[in-house]
């Protein structure tokens, strides 16, 4: 049911997308779509519509949350590798935009650079969602921050410590504190630093700390990430290296608020960025973390789709 009026899409490229309101919106609708599911109710919001999914880099928490969410709408979703598609032989990614958005409802990319997300969501019809570029995650942090206000209730003042990589996962929780209004502290070591202009973006929220365990102080929520993301495989030993003293533990946990939650977007490495023990104490909340995926896209779906 593909829409031939031409008015501009809204897309997701990042969290700076939606303004704080609608972010607080789609949480909120998330935790009712979760009870909904949870009630065995049906509720066929998306029915008849498709989600092309298109996947440079592997994924298993993106992929399975977002088909088993078109199911549970009524709707379809897409798989499409570069092995299998012309974008990977390739045809430019403006014509591969064109065709798909004439196509389908919706479209996520989960690509290399966010100029390449830039340029697909600049010829298509229909929002496109960011579902992890190089420089940002922002659907990751819908599920993070719905699986805080369902335990905390609201995160505004509150301190986020951020430990490892300035990377793509930490340029969402950038956004993600001003869009929310909380404090985040950066434990990362020297040449790992977040991208300077999206820090500089959110300065008023946001703190570098070298020293994890007294970043750690009194935070209310502690995440990390893996040391080595997609795409830099090759630095993995020179990575071990540089974040040996940044790995999250018992000890920096320690640190923490007694209260404090622990996150990971997942896949985790135990025993490099966080030991086995905090992923599976009290305070972790990990699985529901990944489970809330395929509740916020759905909100998000709807939101896009049905404007
Ligand atoms: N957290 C996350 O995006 O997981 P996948 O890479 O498995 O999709
Ligand atoms: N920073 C990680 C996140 C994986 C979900 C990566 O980009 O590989």
């Amino acid at each position: 049911m593909t829409s031939t009026t031409q008015k501009q899409p809204r897309h997701l490229l990042s969290l700076l997308d939606l303004t704080p309101a609608e972010l607080h919106k789609i949480i909120n609708r998330a935790i009712e779509l979760k009870s909904i599911l949870r009630r065995g109710e049906l509720h066929e919001s998306l029915k008849n519509r498709t989600l092309a999914m298109v996947f440079e880099k592997s994924s298993t928490r993106t992929r399975v949350s977002f088909e088993a969410g078109m199911t549970h709408l009524g709707g379809k979703a897409i798989f499409l590798s570069p092995r299998d598609t012309q974008l990977g032989r390739g045809e430019p990614i403006e014509d591969t935009a064109r065709v798909l958005s004439r196509m389908v409802d919706c479209i996520m990319v989960r690509t290399y650079k966010q100029s390449d997300l830039a340029l697909f969501a600049a010829h298509s019809r229909v929002p496109v969602i960011n579902a992890l570029t190089d420089l940002f995650h922002p659907l990751q942090l819908l599920a993070d921050l719905q699986t805080w206000f369902e335990h905390r209730g609201d995160i505004k003042g509150k301190t986020v410590l951020w430990v490892g990589d300035g990377n793509n996962m930490c340029h969402s929780y950038i956004n993600a504190s001003k869009q929310f209004g909380f404090k985040l502290r950066i434990a990362c070591p020297k040449g790992f630093d977040p991208d300077t202009t999206i820090l500089e973006s959110a300065k008023e929220h946001c703190e570098i700390i070298r020293d994890p365990l007294a970043a750690a102080e009194n935070a209310d929520l502690v995440v990390t990430d893996v040391w080595a993301s997609m795409g830099q495989e090759e630095e993995q030993a020179k990575r071990e290296q540089a974040f040996a003293n940044y790995q999250v533990n018992d000890m920096l946990m320690d640190q923490a608020r007694k209260d404090a939650l622990f996150m990971h977007c997942l896949p985790a490495h135990r025993g490099e960025e966080v030991t086995a023990s905090v992923i599976d104490r009290k305070d972790s909340v990990v699985w529901e973390e990944a489970e809330n995926r395929m509740h916020s896209q759905k909100a998000l779906l709807e939101f896009l789709i049905h404007g």
